[in-house]
């Protein structure tokens, strides 16, 4: 498992670079676990021993993350994120730790990040001259670059330039960082998995699972390992659905329909035959009425056109009896309001009869 840390960013320097971002890294999407979401800025350790942003949280994360299934289920990084700082640098001007929450391994921190042993640094970018941006981001990837050790680079801008109404230079980002137009070793970036929080029912959080899968979105969970339910975490280690998001072509997915409420999504993933990827698809329903809404659409009006047909698996439903279907046949499904049916269809090749049913 690997440590990783979270600074935001306070310096902006104007150093542009137009080299392309070649770190060797993230090239499928990174996976991992953040506080941010979940613990924000807790700070009182008195009051809220099992929150506060101390070692503890951190060592007992790792700890979970290895013992629950969540490291071998491809989730690596931990995030430390904001608020771990002590108000003061040390005597010769280094960031620190605050010593109060991080007693154990103070001294493990009291080094420079690349003598940390960091391998993610996310830079946020609030509180920052949006101008300076372009140029500040950049001048820090150079910088991580001159270290030599391999660092994963995450950058806010596109988040808080969007806010502001800003044009976004996606092809900056993707240059200098491991985020921007999709593809592999940078990846649009939602933010955080809420799964097994407050905020989000079961169905909605297969949805939420489902939607970072379709658009190659890096799998940051941001939640309490400890004592999470059996059905939330079947859903954050599901392999299938995982798999759809490390697919090895890195293609990002898109919404293609929407009728009634209810949208289509696909990605294609690997394996291609011929000219015809094979197809993530989630049917979401974003209604509210009380019962599981029938939704029937013909493949080749999602843009499923492989002659041979395809081999569809429900990712959510092991149970579910696969089926063969052909770009004519109607895919039908009944979705739970705000939930979701997620398929892998598999693209049948005529060469390949083992794939046949
Ligand atoms: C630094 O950038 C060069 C040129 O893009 C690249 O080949 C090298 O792997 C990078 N090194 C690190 C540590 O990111
Ligand atoms: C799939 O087939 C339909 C019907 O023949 C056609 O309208 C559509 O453009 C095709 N889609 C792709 C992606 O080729």
């Amino acid at each position: 498992m690997r440590m990783m840390l979270s600074i935001w960013l306070v310096t902006l320097g104007f150093l542009a670079t137009t080299s392309a971002l070649d770190n060797g890294l993230a090239l499928t999407p990174p996976m991992g676990w953040l506080s941010w979401e979940r613990y924000r800025c807790i700070t009182d350790c008195v009051n809220f021993p099992d929150e506060c942003i101390s070692e503890n949280l951190f060592f007992r994360t790792a700890k979970l993350m290895a013992t629950e299934g969540y490291l071998e289920a491809g989730y690596e990084y931990i995030i430390i994120d904001d608020c771990w700082l002590s108000k003061e640098r040390d005597s010769e001007g280094r960031l620190q730790p605050d010593p109060d929450r991080f007693q154990v391994e103070l001294k493990l921190f009291q080094i420079m990040y690349i003598q940390w042993g960091v391998d993610y640094i996310k830079v946020d970018g609030c509180n920052s001259n949006l101008e300076d941006m372009n140029t500040g981001y950049a001048e820090f990837g150079s910088y991580l670059n001159k270290t030599g050790r391999p660092i994963v680079y995450s950058c806010s801008l596109p988040f808080y330039q969007e806010i502001s109404g800003m044009k976004v230079n996606y092809e900056l980002v993707k240059n200098s960082c491991n985020c921007g137009a999709t593809g592999p070793g940078h990846w649009n970036d939602p933010d955080m998995l809420l799964i097994g929080n407050y905020g989000l029912s079961y169905d909605q959080s297969k949805i939420q699972m489902a939607i970072w899968a379709i658009l190659a979105s890096p799998l940051i969970m941001s939640t309490e390992l400890r004592d999470m339910k059996r059905e939330y975490k079947d859903i954050l280690q599901n392999k299938g659905v995982i798999a759809v998001n490390q697919d090895p072509l890195g293609i990002q997915g898109k919404k293609i329909y929407s009728k009634d409420d209810v949208q289509i999504w696909t990605r294609p993933v690997s394996p291609k035959v011929g000219d015809e990827y094979s197809y993530a698809v989630a049917i979401v329903s974003w209604r509210t009425d009380g019962y599981p809404y029938p939704v029937s659409v013909a493949l080749q009006d999602i843009g499923l056109n492989n002659t041979n047909g395809y081999v569809f698996e429900d990712l959510y439903d092991s149970q579910a009896t696969p089926q063969m279907l052909s770009p004519d046949s109607e895919l039908n499904a009944r979705v739970n309001p705000t939930g979701v049916v997620f398929f892998r269809a598999t693209a049948l090749d005529t060469s390949n009869p083992q794939l046949h049913l």
